[in-house]
């Protein structure tokens, strides 16, 4: 049982690994994806994450830990702030996703940028059927990403989505055969690892920073200052000066 991390060139690849009981999350499962977002964030080469379960993403948080726990023990019991160091991770992220994504498990693919699932994959929050309701961002992102009466819909209802239905609502950028979810994970991955890390940073900031205000006006502002800003970097010259010599970049991150 854990959560480990490997590096495939500039790519980090977190795998869940809890078969016995569908990757549920337990909280030592999510401490040790925390340990995993510290390495992560101290290497500087790594330009793209991705986040898979074999077989099953995760069957959502593991019900038997909490069942008992009273309201002071749910909050110690949160994923939240784990989920938001993997929403902060300043390189993008990719959840690849076979079989159930469920409650916890669905909001981890939602703290991800990009998902990709298998097309048996299960996506839903089952939570109102236990009781309660999505607690590590279901809420929240869900209704941002897929709109308020879909995600409404997932929650009151419990029901869960077909990969195919998932996609059609901008739930998963893309589905994929069963077994093919890694390698096109990872197929993504290093189309965007081969992109200038400086400038993926920005992008991914300025995406998130924009989502998080009400004024779009203030939002353009901000994303003006940040464009101009990456004329300061080396890889913006290389960038451009490639294209105009006509060959490939060769960026430096910087
Ligand atoms: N927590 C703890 N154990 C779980 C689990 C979970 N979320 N999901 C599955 N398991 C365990 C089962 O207890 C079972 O263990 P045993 O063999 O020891 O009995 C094993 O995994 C296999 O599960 P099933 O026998 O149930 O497998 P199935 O194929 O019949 O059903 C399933 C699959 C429909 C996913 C079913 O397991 C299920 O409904 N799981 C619970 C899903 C759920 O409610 N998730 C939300 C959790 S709450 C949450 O996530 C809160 C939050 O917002 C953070």
């Amino acid at each position: 049982m854990g959560i480990s991390v490997r590096y495939e060139g500039a790519v980090a690849v977190v795998s869940i690994h809890r078969p016995e009981a569908l990757n549920a999350l337990n909280r030592e499962l999510i401490d040790q994806l925390d340990a995993c977002i510290s390495e992560i964030e101290s290497r500087k080469e790594v330009k793209c994450v991705i986040l898979h379960g074999s077989k099953n993403f995760a069957a959502g948080a593991d019900i038997a830990q909490m069942a008992d726990c009273d309201p002071e023990g749910a909050k110690a019991f949160a994923f939240s702030p784990v989920y938001n160091r993997m929403v902060q991770l300043p390189v993008p992220t990719i959840a690849a996703m076979e079989g159930y994504a469920l409650g916890g498990g669905l909001e981890l693919a939602l703290a991800c940028d990009l998902r990709i699932c298998g097309e048996s994959a299960k996506l839903g929050f089952p939570e109102i059927g236990l009781g309660i309701m999505p607690g590590a961002g279901g809420t929240i992102r869900a209704p941002r990403l897929i709109g308020g009466a879909k995600a409404m819909e997932m929650i009151f209802t419990g029901s869960s989505l077909s990969a195919a239905d998932a996609e059609r609502i901008g739930l998963v950028n893309r589905v994929v055969s069963d077994g093919d979810v890694l390698t096109a994970a990872m197929e993504m991955a290093m189309k965007i690892a081969k992109k200038s890390r400086a400038a993926l940073e920005v992008a991914k900031h300025s995406i998130l920073a924009g989502m998080e205000m009400t004024s779009v006006t203030e939002a353009v502002a901000m994303e003006a200052e940040n464009w101009s800003g990456m004329f300061a970097t080396y890889d913006q010259k290389e960038g451009m000066h490639a294209f105009l010599e006509k060959r490939k970049p060769s960026f430096a991150d910087r």
